[in-house]
């Protein structure tokens, strides 16, 4: 693909810009009012490795009952790069927003299955 400088190509970038960023905002939105289904999709994904409704049967640590504060701060640092002894959820956390991440902490956090 060749880029061509005309300038209404410039002119229809400059004016689309608004409105993409506009069209993101009730997406931003929406993350924040998770239902308990998306959370539920979203914690299964995890169970590959963590085990079945997050509880290890390897040297994967559990996640089920752990401290929420604690998830949330691990899962925190894998997405900014700062943890020390991650080998692949700095990678996997790069998917989830913030809003994501504090549902999957509260969701490991629980004891009793929903
Ligand atoms: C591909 C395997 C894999 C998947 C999928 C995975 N994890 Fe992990 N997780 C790991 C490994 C391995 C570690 C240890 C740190 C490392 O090596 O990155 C870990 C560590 C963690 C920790 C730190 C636990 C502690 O006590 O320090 C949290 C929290 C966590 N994962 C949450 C999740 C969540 C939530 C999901 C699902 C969205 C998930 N993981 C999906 C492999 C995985």
């Amino acid at each position: 693909m060749t880029l061509a400088p005309r300038p209404a190509a410039w002119l229809a970038l400059a004016l689309t810009a608004p409105l993409a960023a506009a069209a993101q905002a009730p997406t931003a939105l929406a993350a924040s009012t998770l239902t308990i289904q998306d959370v539920a999709v979203l914690a299964g994904t995890c169970a590959n490795c963590h085990g079945p409704k997050g509880q290890s049967t390897g040297g994967i640590p559990t996640l089920r009952g752990q401290d929420a504060g604690h998830l949330l701060q691990r899962m925190q640092a894998f997405k900014a790069n700062r943890a020390a002894d991650a080998t692949i959820m700095n990678r996997l956390m790069q998917g989830y927003d913030d809003a994501q991440i504090q549902a999957l902490a509260a969701w490991f956090s629980q004891e009793v299955q929903p």
